[in-house]
């Protein structure tokens, strides 16, 4: 038995302020832009993942998880990454676990990457794209043990929240991909979309909530968690879990 990443719910193993306490080498621009727009394809380069945006050819990506990370173990899931701080630091404190950090933005992108490289983090694959995407065209069935969407954009105009990643489409494509039991952990400081967040999640039949409190202060850090902490903001952390599915028969 590995021991479990509820991060947020016991200690943090290794302490310390700071996740990076290594001598940075790799800048992010270190990392070339992989592909001209007209030859975008599926790329996987210098340990990371490059999942173009409009494309229509994502089966033509045949490598596995598995080849990607050298081992079995159960993979854990962050959309919306930004920087990577947090799941860099997840990454290190266990190990035992994959985790696959996802970003649309290429800048911030290679920002993960740098941390993996600087930090020899073996089990964290950046992937620069949209979530949705990689969630629907990447992830096996069944496939992810853990997910977390950590201070997504809040899109707080009305006329744009139809932009918000966490509606009912997303979370049918992450049940789809989650096992029972699966957790999924979402993260933000904007009171309005933290409940529209809990009315798509807790309303969809196979998910149930599990917690809902403010972050406990272990959850690990990131950029946007230390700007809404230092403006005093409420921070809601809200945990779910995948029930099992039972097929519904005529019996
Ligand atoms: C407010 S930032 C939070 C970043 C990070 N989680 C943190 O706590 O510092 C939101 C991030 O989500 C990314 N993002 C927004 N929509 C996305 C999508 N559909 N797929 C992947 N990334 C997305 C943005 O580019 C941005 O970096």
């Amino acid at each position: 038995m590995v021991d479990t990443p509820d991060l947020g719910s016991g200690a943090s193993r290794r302490g310390g302020s700071s996740p990076f306490l290594g001598i940075f080498s790799m800048r992010p621009a270190d990392l070339p832009i992989l592909f001209a727009w007209e030859e975008r394809k599926p790329i996987f380069h210098e340990g990371m993942l490059c999942v173009p945006r409009h494309y229509d050819q994502h089966e033509t990506f045949n490598l596995t998880f598995k080849e990607i990370f050298q081992n079995d173990n159960p993979i854990c899931v962050e959309f919306c990454s930004g920087n990577g701080e947090w799941i860099a630091r997840a990454a290190q404190n266990y190990p035992e676990y994959n985790w696959i950090g996802v970003e649309k933005q290429f800048k911030r992108t290679r920002q993960i990457w740098s941390k993996k490289q600087n930090l020899s983090l073996k089990n964290l694959l950046p992937v620069c794209g949209l979530a949705e995407d990689f969630c629907q065209h990447y992830l096996k069935d069944s496939f992810i043990e853990k997910a977390y969407v950590n201070f997504p954009d809040p899109w707080p105009k009305n006329s744009h929240a139809k932009n918000r990643i966490i509606q009912r489409p997303f979370i049918d494509m992450l049940t789809k991909v989650s096992r029972p039991k699966t957790t999924l952990t979402l993260v933000t400081d904007d009171e309005r979309y933290s409940n529209q967040m809990m009315k798509v999640v807790s309303g969809h039949p196979r998910w149930e909530s599990v917690e809902d409190c403010l972050l406990p202060e272990d959850y690990g850090s990131s950029y946007f968690n230390r700007l809404w902490q230092g403006l005093g903001k409420y921070i809601r952390y809200m945990k779910f879990e995948l029930g099992e599915h039972f097929e519904a028969t005529n019996c």
